[in-house]
């Protein structure tokens, strides 16, 4: 089958660019002795050197080696816009020469207040007010230190247990990390265990046997309701959960659902903080999903990621307007949030997010919409081959599972590198995929056009089945 492979970028376009060449090969070496990734294995950490990318334009980015790839992921869910925005870097820059940093502590800069006034507008419900981070944990962890100063400040000092869900991922500080419901990162790191109370995984797909949809959704919620009778509503400050749980898999929660959750919240006063760290800005279509997607009015909601396209560190914590005023309206002279970031607030990253935002609402977010059931559409034909056990997702997010056996949806046998297979075959075909064990994520930039899809879904179709005939020359699985 034809397979679209563009061509590599001119070296004369490499000329100087870190990473390329010999300057690669040295970042390379000093990568292997100096620096540490993310996310390394024990076996590995600082000592590891990962495929160096030394340029982005639009949905594609080159690697070392001079390869156009379409970048699957989008860097991490986050180059919404896509790379090389020429208005982006312009803003960068422009707000870099005028004030590139100003303290939060005791000053305040007007990009933020005018992205505070802007996202303001679109958040659902009251969410009036925004928390300025520097990421998707920060924002987390803001949204959680808030439930806590709260429940302080209006002497209700037990009310501080989290319900979190497995399968959820909510960041990498020791609070945000506490709620991740991811197995494998859990056996080795420590938490805030007696914070944090589990949920069932929302996932459709691992539903237990003999359960529809809708009744699936009924276990659900009835785990909470029973959960907040056995542990007592007077010690569940908060409920925290991503629309649709994107690291966990693209999990889209069965319908109503989340809706039955928030009003049980209400109804308990529970805090429910809506993580929209990947699905705003464009990723569902909207600047947040939460109410235009789901019908929600969460109490607070984390942003970060796309909110910049990738161009600066930034996230915050929409909180709303009822629970700010209550606390207003103790008007105790001690009660002190004593939480802040230096980097609060930033000025360059809030000129840069009033720009993307400019450019979600001048078009993008249309041309995401006008796209999204093309990609949903076209990824789901490659449930015809043997080894995808379900592709789904919303919006521009989607997820390949890939499992053994289709009746028993047996992804143990595949587990290990299933994705890292995947990834390798559709990386020499133009394609950069985000594989997790048996899965592959895909959220590419939202400006990806028909064409584009056609090409990544080709690359797909290939690397999957390149994939199959590995597996079955191996004689690990019999397809
Ligand atoms: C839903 C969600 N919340 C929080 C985070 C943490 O964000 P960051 O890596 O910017 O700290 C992530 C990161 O992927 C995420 O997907």
């Amino acid at each position: 089958m034809a397979v679209a492979r563009e061509l590599p970028i001119s070296s004369a376009d490499r000329t100087g660019a870190p990473g390329s060449g010999e300057a690669g090969e040295d970042a390379a070496a000093l990568a292997e002795r100096h620096l540490i990734q993310p996310w390394p294995l024990a076996g590995s950490i600082g000592a590891e050197a990962r495929s160096p990318i030394e340029s982005g334009d639009g949905i594609h980015i080159v690697d070392g080696q001079g390869n156009r790839l379409i970048d699957g992921p989008a860097g991490m869910w986050c180059v919404n816009l896509g790379h090389r925005r020429q208005e982006l870097a312009q803003v960068l820059y422009d707000q870099a020469m005028q004030l590139s940093y100003n303290t939060p502590w005791y000053t305040m800069n007007t990009a933020s207040a005018l992205l505070a006034e802007r996202l303001a507008a679109h958040a659902p419900g009251d969410l009036s007010h925004v928390f300025f981070t520097t990421g998707g944990s920060s924002a987390v962890e803001t949204a959680l230190r808030f439930m806590q100063f709260m429940n302080n400040v209006r002497g209700r000092r037990d009310k501080k247990l989290i319900l979190s869900r497995g399968g959820a991922y909510h960041g990498s500080t020791y609070l945000s990390a506490s709620l991740n419901g991811r197995p494998r990162e859990r056996d080795w790191m420590d938490g805030a265990d007696a914070l944090v109370v589990k949920l069932s995984s929302p996932d459709p797909f691992r539903r237990p046997a003999g359960m529809t949809v809708e009744t699936f959704a009924d276990f659900l919620v009835d785990e909470f309701s029973e959960t907040v009778e056995r542990l007592g509503a007077e010690r569940i400050g908060a409920f925290v959960a991503e629309p649709i749980q994107a690291s966990g898999g693209v999990v889209v929660p069965p319908p109503g659902y989340l809706k039955r959750i928030r009003a049980l919240c209400r109804a308990h006063d529970i805090l429910y903080v809506s993580d929209e760290v990947v699905t705003a800005f464009g990723r569902l279509g909207e600047v947040f999903a939460s109410g235009e997607v789901f019908d929600l009015d969460p109490d607070m909601i984390t942003f970060a990621k796309g909110v910049t396209s990738g161009y600066f560190p930034l996230g915050g914590t929409m909180i709303s307007e009822r629970l700010l005023s209550e606390l207003r309206k103790t008007n105790n002279p001690d009660a002190l949030f004593g939480h802040g970031l230096t980097y609060s607030s930033h000025p360059i990253g809030c000129a840069v997010a009033l720009k993307n935002l400019d450019l979600l609402e001048g078009g993008a977010l249309d041309h995401a919409r006008s796209v999204e059931p093309y990609f949903q559409a076209r990824l789901k034909e490659l449930e015809e081959l043997p080894l995808v056990g379900e592709v789904r997702g919303l919006g521009l997010m989607a997820c390949i599972e890939c499992v053994a056996d289709r009746e028993s949806r047996d992804p143990l046998q595949l587990d290990k590198d299933v994705g890292r297979r995947i990834d390798a075959h559709c990386q020499e075909l133009g394609l950069l995929v985000r594989p997790l064990i048996n899965m592959c994520v895909m959220s590419p930039p939202i400006i990806i056009s028909r064409e584009q899809i056609d090409a990544m879904v080709a690359i797909l179709r290939e690397g999957i089945s390149r994939t199959m005939d590995d597996l079955r020359r191996e004689g690990v699985w019999r397809g």
